[in-house]
Order: C-alpha cells, then sequence, then structure tokens
C-alpha cells in the first residue's frame, strides 16, 4: 500500500460503510481541501459502499444551501476535472448540515439523534469519523463533548478523530492537549494531520531508501558531508495574518512538516511497513537529536521576518503590513537551523533546515551532499569543488536529481558538473494524487502510518523548546528583515560549516529593490 504512486483501488481495502462528521464546515479548510479530496475519493471509486457526510458549524444553513457550496467547493478547488455534473449531483445528495454550538455540551444530544437517523438510514454499522477542521482552541472542548455524550465509544463500529496541527503551542500545551485526548480516547483512534506525510514525494523518501540498494550504503556519516532541507514558499501570510502572528514559521512548519522529512530522511530502516514500525524509527530520530543550548540558539538559528520590496517593478508588502499582524511584531517568517543527530550513523554530519514565506520562489527539496573524494586528480574552474548531491524535490516538479562530475568531450581532462534527472511528471498515466486524499482514505483504513503519533509530536516540542525560550527570555537575539523576494537573511549562510559552502539556491534573489528593511 506504501508504494502505489496513485490512489490504485485495485490493490486498495475497501473502507468499512462511515459517517465523516466535519466541524467547522464553513471554513476554508473544508472548502479548498476536505470536500474537494472527498469527492476525488468518490471519483476514484476509494469510498465505501454506503457513505454521509455531516457539516457542522455555527452558521444557520439547510441540507440545500450546504450542497450548493459542496458543490461549487468541487468546481472550485477540486483537482479532478469535473466534465460530468452529474457526479457532483449524486455526490452532494450525500452531505448534511447541521447547525449548533460544538463548545456546548447539550448540543451533542441533537448531534447523536441526527447520527443515528442518518446511521439506519445508510445502513452504516456505526462507523464515524469527527474532523476537526476548526481552530485549534476547540480541540479540546469538542473531545470531551463527544466523549461526555458517548459519541467516542467503540461498540458497534470504529469511532476516530482527526485533529490538524499546530498540535499545541509548545512542550508543556502539546503534552497537555496529548493527555486531555487520551483521558477521553485511545491514541489509535486519534489522527495527526501532517499533509507533508500526505504527500507522495515524501513518502517516495521511504522508498528511494529502502528498495533500492545503492543509496543507503553511503547514506550515513562515512560518505555523506552535509544534509540540507529547505521548503521555501513564494507568497507572504496573506489572509492568515492573525494565526500566522501567534505561530510564526518554528510552529507552523518546523515542529511537523520539516521534522517528519529530517525523520524519514534520517531514520533507520523499519522492521516492517507496519504504522507503529515506522514511527518508533521516526521517533528515535527525534530522540538523538543533540539538544540545541539556550546560549547556543543565536548561533545555530537564524530567524528573519520579510520586509517589503520591489520584485519586477512591483511593491511587494512586508510581514508587518499584512493583515492581522502588529506593526511591531517579532514572529518569524524564516527560520534557519543547523543541528545534528547524535546516533552511529550521524554523529558529527551537520543537518541545515531553512522555511519561510516570501522567497524568491516555492521548492521543497532535501539535498543529500557526498563528502568530495580524498584525492583531486582533476583540474577544475577555480573556486569550484566537486560535489556529488541527491537532491529528493518533494515539490513542485517532484522528482529526484543526482549531481555528479564528467569529463568534458575533448582534450585533456576538463571537469564539469551534470545532472541526472527524474521527474514524476515523465511517467505515464500518472497523477500524483493530493496530499489529503491519500491521508482521509488511509484514516477511514484505520492506517496510522503517515500521521504523527503522540510521542513523536513531544519530542518534536521539546527540541525545539530552547529556541522558543531564548527567543522569548532574550530580545537581543535578532529577528533579521530580509527583503520579500530574496532567500531569507543573509546571516543564515554562516550556519554552513566549511569554506566557500552555502545552502543551495534553486533560483536566484527576485528582489530589484529594498523599500524598508530595519527591524
Ligand atoms: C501549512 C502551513 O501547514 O503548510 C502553511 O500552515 C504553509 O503556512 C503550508 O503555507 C505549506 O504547505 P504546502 O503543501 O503548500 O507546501
Amino acid at each position: 500500500m506504501f508504494f502505489n504512486l496513485s490512489l490504485d483501488q485495485s490493490s486498495m481495502e475497501s473502507p468499512k460503510n462511515l459517517i465523516i462528521v466535519i466541524f467547522g464546515a464553513s471554513g476554508d479548510l473544508t472548502s479548498r481541501k476536505l470536500l474537494p479530496a472527498i469527492f476525488s475519493l468518490n471519483i476514484q471509486k476509494l469510498l465505501p459502499a454506503k457513505y454521509a457526510i455531516v457539516g457542522i458549524g455555527r452558521t444557520k444553513l439547510s441540507n440545500e444551501d450546504f450542497r450548493t457550496k459542496t458543490s461549487e467547493a468541487i468546481v472550485l478547488y477540486s483537482e479532478e476535472k469535473v466534465t460530468d455534473q452529474n457526479l457532483v449531483s449524486e455526490f452532494v445528495k450525500n452531505t448534511y448540515y447541521h447547525s449548533m454550538d460544538s463548545s456546548s455540551a447539550d448540543d451533542y444530544t441533537e448531534l447523536k439523534t441526527l447520527l443515528k437517523e442518518i446511521d439506519s438510514k445508510y445502513q452504516i454499522g456505526g462507523n464515524y469519523i469527527f474532523y476537526m477542521a476548526t481552530p485549534p482552541s476547540l480541540y479540546e472542548s469538542i473531545t470531551i463533548n463527544l466523549a461526555i455524550s458517548g459519541l467516542c465509544k467503540e461498540e458497534e463500529g470504529f469511532r476516530r478523530i482527526i485533529i490538524e496541527k499546530p498540535f499545541g503551542y509548545d512542550l508543556e500545551s502539546g503534552r497537555k492537549l496529548n493527555s486531555t485526548l487520551h483521558e477521553l480516547i485511545s491514541e489509535d483512534q486519534i489522527f495527526r494531520i501532517d499533509h507533508y506525510l500526505g504527500k507522495e514525494t515524501v513518502q517516495n523518501l521511504l522508498v528511494t531508501r529502502f528498495a533500492n540498494g545503492i543509496f543507503e550504503p553511503l547514506w550515513n556519516r562515512n560518505y555523506v558531508h552535509r544534509i540540507e532541507i529547505t521548503s521555501a514558499e513564494n507568497m507572504g501570510v496573506g489572509e492568515r495574518g492573525g494565526y500566522y502572528d501567534s505561530a510564526g514559521a518554528l510552529r507552523d512548519m518546523v515542529q511537523n512538516h520539516m521534522l517528519q522529512m529530517v525523520g524519514l530522511t534520517a531514520m533507520e530502516p523499519p522492521s516492517s511497513l507496519d504504522a507503529d514500525a515506522i514511527r518508533n524509527e521516526v521517533l528515535k530520530v527525534f530522540q538523538s537529536f543533540q539538544p540545541i543550548k539556550e546560549e547556543d540558539v543565536p548561533l545555530q538559528v537564524i530567524r528573519g521576518q520579510y520586509t517589503p520590496s520591489l520584485i519586477r517593478g512591483e511593491c511587494v508588502t512586508g510581514y508587518r503590513y499584512e493583515k492581522g499582524v502588529l506593526p511591531t511584531s517579532r514572529t518569524e517568517t524564516y527560520v534557519a537551523i543547523k543541528f545534528f543527530i547524535n546516533n552511529w550513523r550521524w554523529g558529527g554530519v551537520p543537518f541545515y533546515m531553512r522555511t519561510g514565506k516570501r522567497l524568491p520562489t516555492r521548492v521543497t527539496e532535501i539535498v543529500v551532499h557526498f563528502k568530495q573524494t580524498p584525492h583531486h586528480l582533476f583540474q577544475r574552474e577555480a573556486g569550484k569543488i566537486s560535489s556529488n548531491q541527491l537532491i529528493i524535490r518533494i515539490q513542485p516538479d517532484e522528482g529526484i536529481l543526482l549531481k555528479f562530475d564528467m569529463k568534458e568531450p575533448g582534450a585533456g581532462f576538463k571537469v564539469t558538473n551534470v545532472n541526472m534527472d527524474f521527474h514524476y511528471r515523465d511517467l505515464a498515466n500518472t497523477r500524483v494524487p493530493a496530499a489529503y486524499d491519500r491521508l482521509l482514505h488511509d484514516v477511514m483504513l484505520g492506517d496510522g502510518t503517515l500521521f504523527s503519533r503522540d510521542d513523536e509530536v513531544e519530542t518534536a516540542w521539546k527540541f525545539l523548546e530552547p529556541i522558543q525560550k531564548a527567543w522569548a527570555n532574550n530580545k537581543a537575539i535578532k529577528v533579521f528583515g530580509y527583503p520579500a523576494g530574496t532567500w531569507g537573511p543573509e546571516f543564515a549562510n554562516d550556519l554552513i560549516e566549511g569554506e566557500g559552502l552555502t545552502w543551495r539556491y534553486p533560483c536566484k534573489n527576485l528582489a530589484d529593490e529594498e523599500l524598508y528593511c530595519e527591524l
């Protein structure tokens, strides 16, 4: 199952009949991601024979209103080309809407009755999935209310809860959230979505490493010089300023997506493809992080915030001018971290990760830089060093690139660096499935492999705790301004160990001019 490029139903177990209850049904996540993903599963014939979707929100809507909204969302956001409107009309017949206050325990009696009615109408057999597409502040109260009303009890069928990151705000709140959930439901009923794990190329990391005999023998401190993981976005915070200003890049991207990519890149081979076998290995990586001391944070972590600039003649606003952001905000929109993994495989190998908004392009990639040859036999251009790199492009243009040296044809031994390049788009008849399709389908099947487990989440917070503390306690630690459209603060280059070495820059800076750059 782990190895399919598309969600090919021929090799898939079919989920049991079920009801998906979406809290926060009138929100952006529901219309942009969830409803289109469920529709796409329907087109791929991956939904069970009988299913219903119940949207929950405070807004008063009729079933008909919700069905109209669902159709619109599918047409606008679905990755499936909707050529036959009948398919949408048939699909929305299975959607329902229920207006209630999800923080009020009293409102759950009616919900329970409604679910019972739908259950018997469709002969569901008691299998319910509750998706919390709500602000995280509601996760605990919704789970408590579901538990009080008996909706979490797995008597007839399964009861599963999906939550979206952030899973807490720091180590303490992350632990508290886990312990509240555990008092009410068991860990295997909880599915913590990290949509990066739903990305085909992230899963392919395991296949690249463990299905090929050629990479794994080199995948260690003897041959690897350093590893770089980048997740760059060219967009700003857009309409999400209010949320982002209290999160920042460390909580928004590093605690989850970036660390999961580190985990899969650095882990030992799992004993099987069983959910816990894989998550145990990721956890071991997290447990082996060399703790960053609070006093070393300025040396190992660089944070930045985008400032206004001119890109191709157009003014691009700075972070502090975005809607919902404090004009004096010190929230980081960029973070770069140098760290080590203290184990036999990686001892002494520097790992670098960086992520940021308003960088020159959108790219997520993992770059494995191999060590140089022990003796340089061939002449190269001044300043050029040999570099074998394996670049795993997570997005866009998903694929794998191997850089190696070859002889330039002609007299002498002039060496040049060339590419061996695989693009997913070159595979015939393949569509890279959207992350939410895959993840929702896995929840329906009860497969937790691609979801963050409680101990992984807490260990990730533990690693980041000194950074959070240093930033909170030491106001002298700078937030570097970087003009929108550039690769972040130049100081981030100082993190990279080795003369003349820098981050890999997949493209150039875009900013023509800095309009204001003081923080
Ligand atoms: C989300 C973050 O989890 O991931 C966003 O909250 C970020 O801030 C997004 O933009 C990036 O996801 P992707 O799939 O576009 O790389």
